[in-house]
């Protein structure tokens, strides 16, 4: 068997031309632009690239993008009265706040700043919290993204064993919680593991989906995958110049039925995710019911 490759990219053009399409309608009836703030505290270069990727998609959807750049001393309280800024203008729909930052500044703290209905990343805890009641407001970019995958796939959730392979705040925990859910691509049975689980090659044996959420290259070998399962690769590792997952793909594309390159996978769906997400925040502050 040689699975069917998932075309992350070709899904991804395709959810953002939806979003194209449903920002023009949305201008059209509003006069509302959506925009997008982005903050990026210091100089990491794989920040930046996140974060010059993301004002180019909001240029491709219409939306308008604003960015600071702040130096890598700024300290919490500075962080904390930017975001206040940008929580009060009412032209700013989404807020943005790169990740990781310089260890002065506590991350929680300020991502809990950020205005609920502003938090296009559903890091806020009133954000996670309707997420775990099943009413989600937003939904994490890179979960939602894996969701979307599945469905556009036509992979079959409901009632699947679905391991996820990762507990981050940011992709393994919401993933199982949204997978979890009543609903569609949902109601599937979660296994979340982590570095303490034990026996985790043969959990992940049992899996008709795998999402591999680690950050370790190869980590995921054809052993431990069921004939049929289907594999999703969030990881994104550089080894030497090369880019590539938490799965070992050429091995375990011979026994899964679907599976996501690395690149060109998860990694398309999370920027589209988020414009889904600015288009949302502006919905939600112009008094429209969120799509
Ligand atoms: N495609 C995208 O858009 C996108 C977005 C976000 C992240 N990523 C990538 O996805 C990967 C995961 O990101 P993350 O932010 O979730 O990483 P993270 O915060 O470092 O979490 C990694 C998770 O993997 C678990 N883990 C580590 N070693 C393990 C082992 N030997 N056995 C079992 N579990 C192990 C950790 O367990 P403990 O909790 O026990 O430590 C942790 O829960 C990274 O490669 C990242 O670059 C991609």
């Amino acid at each position: 068997m040689t699975a069917q490759l998932i075309d992350g990219k070709a899904i991804a053009a395709k959810t953002r031309l939806r979003v194209a399409a449903e920002t023009a309608e949305f201008i059209a009836a509003t006069g509302v632009v959506p925009q997008l703030a982005t903050v990026l505290v210091g100089e990491d270069p794989a920040s930046a690239v996140y974060v010059r990727n993301k004002h180019v998609a909001c240029e491709k959807v219409g939306f308008r993008n604003q960015q600071h750049t702040l130096p890598a001393t700024t300290s919490q309280a500075e962080l904390l009265e930017l975001v206040s800024r940008l929580n009060g203008d009412p032209a700013v729909h989404g807020i943005l706040v790169q990740l990781p930052l310089p260890e002065q500044i506590d991350e929680q703290v300020i991502l809990d700043s950020v205005h609920p209905l502003k938090d296009v990343d559903a890091f806020h805890p009133e954000n996670v919290g309707l997420i775990v009641q099943g009413r989600p407001r937003f939904l994490p970019c890179t979960p939602a993204g894996v969701q979307v995958l599945l469905r556009e796939s036509g992979v079959e959730v409901d009632g699947a064993h679905v391991v996820v392979i990762g507990r981050s705040e940011i992709v393994g925990k919401p993933m199982g919680m949204i997978l979890v859910q009543k609903g569609e691509t949902a109601n599937a049975t979660v296994t979340i593991c982590h570095s303490r689980t034990r026996h985790l090659p043969s959990i992940v044996r049992t899996a008709d989906i795998i999402v591999a959420a680690i950050g370790r290259p190869n980590f995921v070998t054809a052993d431990m995958v069921k004939l049929g399962a289907v594999v999703i690769d969030v990881g994104i590792n550089r080894v030497g110049d090369r880019l590539v997952g938490d799965v070992d793909f050429d091995d375990v594309r011979e026994v899964a039925s679907a599976i996501t390159p690395v690149p060109g996978g998860v990694g398309p769906m999370t920027i589209a995710m988020l414009m889904q997400n600015t288009l949302t925040a502006a919905r939600l502050q112009t008094g429209g019911a969120a799509k």
